[in-house]
């Protein structure tokens, strides 16, 4: 059918607001709409936290992870906290996705690219507006870039100013993660780097000190070769993600590039779309279709094989490679249902896209004592299927996308110190989503790192 081509090109014209056009989802109703103009105004006037130049970089990058050149990690917080923005919180968090990612490289003998959930994961999707408690209903916490987590009228008030603190906070994790990526942060060789005290009571874990083992023995090799220590060797790269849900917040550092002729949303090197907001004809799309980071799409079991292939279409017409990772998250028990149409349909419409597993967000259960947490056994269930299933179609799992700190937290269950629903009052943390701890993140690490290396053997 013949669409009317002047009609279609006047609606089809991008600007950085012409998601207003459309139903935006999981936005903040704010009280004082002047006080938000007011802000945003600000914010687009404030220097970019990231540049285009990084951007073109990454998404190079991941056009080689689509090929199977390089490894996509990326993982942190569910969300981020104002409070959290210490350099020991942030420090860990770089450090186990540095280790995890040693631990794949190893496995994989290939690069990987480290992609982290950090400085701007700072809003939430919810699945009710209201939270109710004790007959009182306000509105639902939706980050620290909207609101407040304690439960009264005043702090679940959408504050415009809370925009302004995220981008601050967001410019000082961005300028510690710069200085540490520089200096020698890679440090690698003393023995306590690697907190391994776990790996004994794993039920095979010669398994893990094997890896490890290798893993400083290849950096002697090296070292002894080039003359020089690892950690002085070269800058260790990471970028960063988050959700860019709140359209607002996303528009004001919206910038027209003239050097590439491009619009890049400067907030964030990767935003991704989130499982609630990826409607085709919504705001969200509308956006995101018009800037040219490289961009992460969430699917799950709603995602259907004909309207996923038009979400693709719509947002990367020219089929450029790098330019759309697919972030699939199903839940260990609706992966093998609901997985393969989807591959089929993208290998039969030939685009471009990079397959990356989150394991995190189809297993969130509530236990009877209210916390939310996952089964670690399903994590690893999940992401053994993924590898399966696309190995079995001849497509290739190109990433992992999990929800981790290093911190010694309690908030899902398993691994190999078999924590327990029991156990999870102890150190229960996270706002949000439950996040592996350092134990459980490195397991998984090594598991994939298993996996990428049986693919090339
Ligand atoms: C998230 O990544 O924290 C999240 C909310 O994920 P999803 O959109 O996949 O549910
Ligand atoms: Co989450």
């Amino acid at each position: 059918m013949s669409e009317p081509i002047g009609e279609r090109a006047a609606s089809d014209q991008w600007t950085p607001s012409s998601w207003k056009s459309k139903l935006a989802e999981q936005q903040p109703a704010y009280p004082d709409q002047r006080a938000l103009t007011e802000v945003v105004e600000q914010l687009a006037k404030l220097p970019p936290l990231v540049t285009s130049w990084e951007i073109e970089t990454l998404k190079e990058l991941l056009a080689e992870a689509a090929l199977g050149k390089q490894f996509l990690l990326q993982g942190g917080d569910c969300s981020e906290s104002f409070e959290d923005c210490e350099s020991p919180i942030i420090a860990i968090k770089l450090k186990i996705l540095l280790q995890m990612s040693l631990v794949l490289i190893h496995g994989a003998q290939k690069q990987v690219i480290r992609v982290v959930r950090i400085a701007g994961q700072f809003a939430k999707p919810r699945s009710k507006d209201m939270e109710t408690r004790d007959g009182v209903s306000l509105p639902s916490y939706r980050g620290d870039l909207v609101n407040r987590l304690s439960f009264t009228e005043e702090d679940r008030r959408a504050d415009p100013q809370l925009l302004l603190r995220g981008y601050e906070r967001a410019a000082l994790t961005l300028n510690f993660i710069r200085s540490l990526s520089d200096g020698g942060f890679a440090d690698l060789h003393h023995p306590e780097y690697w907190e391994l005290d776990f790996v004994k009571l794993s039920p095979r874990p010669s398994r893990y000190q094997e890896r490890v083992k290798a893993l400083s023995e290849s950096l002697k090799f090296f070292e002894t070769l080039a003359g020089t220590v690892v950690g002085k060797v070269r800058r260790v790269d990471f970028y960063t993600s988050h959700e860019g849900l709140h359209l607002q917040y996303e528009q004001a550092q919206t910038r027209f590039i003239a050097r590439v002729g491009k619009w890049f949303d400067l907030t964030t090197h990767f935003p991704w779309i989130g499982d609630l907001t990826r409607n085709v004809n919504g705001a969200h799309i509308e956006y995101f279709r018009g800037i040219s980071n490289p961009i992460g799409v969430k699917i799950g079991p709603t995602s259907e094989p004909e309207s996923l292939i038009a979400l693709i279409n719509r947002l990367n017409p020219e089929n450029e490679a790098g330019r759309i990772t697919l972030i699939h998250r199903f839940g260990d028990d609706k992966i093998e249902k609901h997985l393969p149409p989807l591959v089929r349909a993208v290998q039969q419409s030939g685009q471009i896209v990079l397959w990356s597993c989150d394991p995190m967000h189809g297993n969130t259960e509530l236990t009877a004592s209210g916390y939310k947490t996952r089964d670690f056994n399903r994590i690893r269930s999940e992401v053994d299927q993924a590898f399966d299933i696309h190995e079995g179609l001849g497509s290739r799992l190109g990433g992992l996308h999990v929800e981790v700190t290093g911190e010694n937290v309690t908030e899902c269950v398993g691994g190999v110190r078999g924590l327990t629903e029991a156990d999870l009052g102890r150190a229960y943390r996270t706002q949000v989503d439950p996040r592996l701890n350092y134990e459980q993140a490195l397991e998984i690490g090594l598991l994939v790192a298993r996996r990428l290396e049986k693919a090339r053997s």
